[in-house]
């Protein structure tokens, strides 16, 4: 199946603090760096796509703050199209509160107008309706991933972070659902296999998953689906900063799904350029392009 991708999911503004070493309960640390940049696992997850050639638009919603033009005009500058970025009045925008010590990172969400969708996808239906390929998170509420699902006619990745009981409906149209392993162990329920992504996948796919990506941070990722199981590994690279890594895969896989890449490439592609983004500070700006990809992945064969 190829496609136009649409990306509906958060925008955020991140707010970063580059620390020494992460804050443990109670204790107090100062920050060596703070910076702020557009987020949003929506808004990643477009760039990151269109970045890698894919034609993507985002549906989002933010406030009627001072930050909504800013996060608007943040990601018009980077070339997505944001006529569906829209601003729901009364509401503030999002904000991510980031904490950075070196490859691991803490995240606190405010979440802002990525909560309020009064009127559903309202005037964005139709383009909901004819994506090729769409991509949903879990940072808005899960009526709205819903009613996405059930609109689109084309193939529909979710990406379940951050961790929430899927709908069964909706897992039914997860082709495929992306998880980590904390997700994947929280859906797996109770009891279920721990330290086997293997088999943990292979209950959801009899829950109904048309098929299931599970990222491994440095080890890769493993895929399962019709075609079987199989893993593929990370890119040994120098890590600075990983916020964002999990975005820039869910990116990668949709641009290459959407190509008409079969799940095991488009995996392999996607684990590729989560390892390219950890090599600088940041996410938008730290995403690779397809030429970056090709390099890193031609020096690893
Ligand atoms: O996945 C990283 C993102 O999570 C950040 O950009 C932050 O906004 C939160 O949504």
């Amino acid at each position: 199946m190829a496609g136009d991708i649409v990306v509906l999911g958060s925008v955020n503004r991140d707010v970063v603090a580059e620390v020494a070493t992460l804050p443990g309960p109670g204790e107090t640390v100062s920050a060596e760096r703070v910076r702020t940049n557009v987020g949003g696992k929506g808004a990643n997850q477009a760039v990151a796509a269109r970045l890698l050639g894919g034609r993507v638009r985002l549906v989002a919603r933010v406030g009627d703050d001072r930050e909504s033009e800013a996060l608007r005009a943040g990601l018009g500058a980077g070339g997505l199209d944001v006529s569906a970025v829209r601003v729901v009045p009364g509401h503030r925008s999002g904000s991510a509160y980031i904490t950075v010590a070196g490859a691991e990172n803490t995240i606190v969400v405010d979440p802002g107008a990525n909560h309020a969708w009064p009127d559903g996808l309202g005037p964005d239906l139709a383009l909901v309706r004819s994506a090729g390929v769409l991509v949903l998170q879990q940072e808005v509420p899960a009526a709205v991933n819903d009613l996405a699902s059930t609109a689109c006619g084309g193939r529909v990745i979710l990406n379940a972070a951050p961790a929430r009981p899927v709908p069964a409906a909706l897992l039914a149209r997860c082709d495929p659902l992306v998880v980590n392993e904390h997700e994947l162990a929280d859906l797996s329920g109770p009891g279920g296999p721990t330290g086997q992504p293997h088999r943990a996948m292979a209950a959801l796919l009899g829950r109904g998953a048309r098929s299931v990506v599970t990222t491994l941070g440095t080890r890769g990722a493993a895929w399962a689906g019709a075609d079987g199981f199989g893993t593929v590994p990370a890119l040994e690279v120098d890590a600075v900063d990983s916020t964002g890594a999990g975005d820039a895969f869910v990116g990668a896989l949709a641009a290459e799904l959407a190509t008409g890449a079969a799940l095991p490439e488009a995996v392999r592609w996607a684990a590729a350029a989560a390892s390219a983004s950890v090599r600088a500070a940041g996410t938008h700006a730290a995403y690779p392009d397809r030429r970056c990809v090709r390099e890193l992945l031609d020096r690893h064969r």
